[in-house]
């Protein structure tokens, strides 16, 4: 039956075909057909490539981490000169976050605590005096709306406006906000900032 096979020449004697016999079952030596030789060589290629494209490989910048290492460093390029003041480098001007975050101080929810104009209610400060609960500094205030103060009723807006969206509003309440003086102010609370 096996004869019929085609096998190779140093096998085609009954004696020396132990090795090649296992409970019946006859291993043949043919030469694996010429596709699936191609296709296991393409694989090679592939991995080659892909070594060289995915793990960046000989240091050509182009692996994960190199890609993160880049992406990064031009978000931080357009995204770290947000104007505290003089800002003439920065790409979103200092009107432009100044109108967003009046857009957006009337449109999230500041005015049912803080007034319509900032200058506060029965539950939220005023934000038009110079005098603040915690802290006058930027810094302060973008912590204040990020984080929030459950415990005093000031709700935590991280995760309803981006990090942009607040740091427009804490430009929009000291550059415009504070000393507007609007009618109806609340009494100053906490410290006057200097
Ligand atoms: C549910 C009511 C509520 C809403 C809505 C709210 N606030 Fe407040 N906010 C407060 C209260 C109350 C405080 C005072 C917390 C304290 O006692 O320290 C406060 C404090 C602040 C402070 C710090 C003031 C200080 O004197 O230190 C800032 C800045 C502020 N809010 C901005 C905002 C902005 C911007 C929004 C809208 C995105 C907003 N708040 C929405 C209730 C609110």
């Amino acid at each position: 039956m096996a004869n019929k096979i085609n096998k190779t020449t140093e096998n085609t004697s009954e004696e020396n075909n132990h090795s090649d016999d296992f409970d019946g079952i006859k291993e043949l030596h043919n030469p694996a057909p010429n596709w699936i030789i191609l296709v296991f060589l393409a694989t090679i290629g592939f991995s080659l490539l892909y070594a060289v494209r995915y793990f960046g490989f000989p240091d050509n910048k182009k692996d994960q981490a190199s890609e993160y290492a880049q992406s990064s460093a031009e978000f931080d390029k357009t995204h770290s000169q947000l104007p505290q003041g003089g800002g003439s480098t920065a790409t979103v001007s200092q009107e432009e976050l100044i109108t967003s975050g009046a857009q957006l101080f009337a449109t999230k929810g500041c005015i049912a605590c803080h007034g319509l104009k900032g200058e506060g209610n029965a539950v939220g400060p005023n934000l038009t005096d110079n005098f603040w609960l915690n802290g006058c500094s930027q810094e302060n205030l973008i912590h204040m709306i990020s984080e929030g103060k459950p415990e005093k009723g000031m709700t935590p807006f991280k995760t309803m406006l981006t990090q942009d969206e607040i740091k427009s509003l804490s430009v929009f309440i000291l550059k415009k906000l504070v000393g507007s003086n609007p009618p109806n102010g609340k009494a100053p609370q906490g410290v006057e900032c200097k």
